[in-house]
């Protein structure tokens, strides 16, 4: 089996200048800070309590029991036998990652032809927005008694999967009578959130009504593919032992100390020289390929929720080396890279002009597909193009993209797969997930916490007069209204 390779040249002074690229000399200067980041996170990682406690135990999901993926596996056989039609319902790391998965590892088009999804459900993404004019089209036209329900929610309290949640249940109940909780399988934390309070009523009820496994204690969504995300992949077909094989060997590649050896820490050393010292704020990634185009979103969210973060962490050490992190209210540090998800070649034609003109404040991470399965040929026609696969043209137009932003002193770096396959594919999320948490090591925040997305939940909930609202959250509310002068609305 090939590897992924990272080829980070054109991160380097020497391709893209002093001003805007990195020297061996800078990264040489990182190398104890790129050292104490692999200890802590090693020592981390040894430690139970500490890997669950913190959320770090997503490390460990390649290395699961074989045995339930097997369960998983059969299991998903199962449902896609007898379903038509599957609603997944979740949203951030709850649905990003499936949506990837499907994208990168089933083919195109899949909930359009028969003959392409092989028998299996079609596929609906929903309870991922509050916009109720999809859902409504949705459960107009599905035939219920052919249609699986999964909810995902750790929490169980996410308004957007909730509220579509209760909406898909009363439709299901309604139109497919008292067994219609075995047309239903939750996916949510082991011990608590109203989610599992439910599947505990309803399997007391039924033992075949909600079926259900559970987001594992010390991993939280965006790092939960390899774990919330089992059963879809068994639904739609995917190589689930392929695609862990690949995630374990990123994570054996992932575990060397060397930042020349392990690639996530060169990705991540890197972006933070070129973030903190050249002021590359915006994170551009651009896979060539649009099955990729889900993963780069995905992506998206990993990072943003990670390292998007107001606060330095401060690290407080108890007995036995258990580790509690807190926020430093005294260090406001508002750092993160922002995000940028593109597609080549579709968007050469549009965000591509700003990558290229725009302000030299952003990285451009490409994904390169050496081998595609599609095999197009142009037609004779006689022009310059004529009779060219276009699997050279898109690896062509890759290094054009690489070319011209050396051409103007643009930092980027290329992902290569040889592939996509289960194998790559599960090599690709377990170096982005290091890579990002790495990242945050080096940042010192937190990077297994979003702390910022409470905002416009607790203003929500207030409006909607949840109950057990804060008095602060409250007061807070009050004293900082919305301000609207019809002056400045026209
Ligand atoms: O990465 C995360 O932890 C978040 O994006 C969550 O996945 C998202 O907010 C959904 O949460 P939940 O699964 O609790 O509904």
């Amino acid at each position: 089996m090939q590897n992924l390779k990272f080829d980070f040249n054109n991160m380097f002074s020497f391709n893209v200048s002093k001003k805007h690229g990195v020297t061996e000399n800078e990264v040489e200067k990182m190398v104890k800070a790129v050292q104490k980041a692999h200890k802590h996170l090693g020592d981390l990682i040894n430690h139970p309590e500490n890997r669950v406690n913190l959320g770090l135990e997503w490390v460990k999901l390649p290395f699961q029991d074989r045995s339930t993926i097997g369960e998983i596996q059969k299991l998903g056989e199962e449902i896609s036998k007898n379903y038509e039609n599957l609603i997944s319902l979740g949203i951030g790391g709850s649905y990003l990652g499936l949506k990837a998965a499907q994208d990168a590892l089933c083919p195109p088009y899949y909930n359009d032809f028969g003959p392409v999804r092989k028998g299996r459900p079609r596929i609906y993404f929903e309870g991922n927005n509050l916009d109720p004019d999809t859902l409504s089209v949705l459960l107009r036209n599905l035939n219920p008694k052919k249609t699986f329900i999964t909810v995902i929610s750790k929490s169980g309290e996410t308004t957007e999967t909730k509220v579509a949640f209760s909406v898909v249940e009363s439709w299901l109940k309604k139109e497919v009578g008292k067994e219609y909780g075995h047309q239903i399988f939750v996916i949510t934390d082991p011990k608590s959130g109203t989610l599992r309070k439910k599947v505990i009523r309803e399997q007391k009820k039924d033992i075949l009504s909600f079926r259900n496994l559970p987001l594992l204690e010390g991993v939280g969504g965006r790092y939960s593919e390899l774990n919330m995300g089992l059963l879809h992949l068994a639904i739609i077909g995917v190589n689930i032992k392929e695609l862990f094989e690949g995630a374990r060997a990123m994570a054996k590649r992932c575990s060397a100390d060397s930042v020349y050896k392990n690639p996530a820490y060169m990705y991540a050393t890197l972006q933070t020289i070129l973030y903190r010292k050249k002021d590359k704020f915006i994170a551009v990634m651009m896979p060539f390929s649009e099955r990729l185009k889900s993963t780069a979103d995905w992506y998206a969210q990993l990072l943003a929720e990670s390292l998007g973060k107001k606060y330095q962490r401060k690290i407080r050490i108890g007995p036995s080396g258990m580790e509690r992190w807190v926020d430093d209210k005294n260090r406001i540090v508002n750092v993160g890279r922002t995000p940028l998800p593109c597609r080549g070649t579709n968007d050469l034609h549009s965000v591509h002009q700003n990558n290229i003109e725009g302000e030299n404040n952003k990285t451009v991470t490409f994904i390169r597909v050496e081998n595609f399965k599609g095999n197009i040929k142009t037609p004779q026609t006689g022009d310059f193009l004529s009779g060219k696969s276009c699997s050279e043209l898109i690896k062509l137009a890759q290094e054009a993209t690489e070319w011209s932003l050396v051409r103007e002193k643009r930092p980027n770096c290329t992902i290569v797969l040889p592939e996509i396959t289960p194998y790559s594919w599960g090599e690709l999320v377990f170096f982005f997930e290091m890579a990002t948490a790495f990242e945050g090591e080096l940042l010192n925040i937190n990077a297994f916490n979003q702390p910022g997305v409470e905002g416009y939940k607790n203003y929500m909930y207030y409006k909607l007069h949840k109950e057990g609202i804060s008095r602060r959250v409250a007061t807070d509310i009050r004293k900082y209204p919305l301000v609207k002068k019809s002056k400045f609305i026209v």
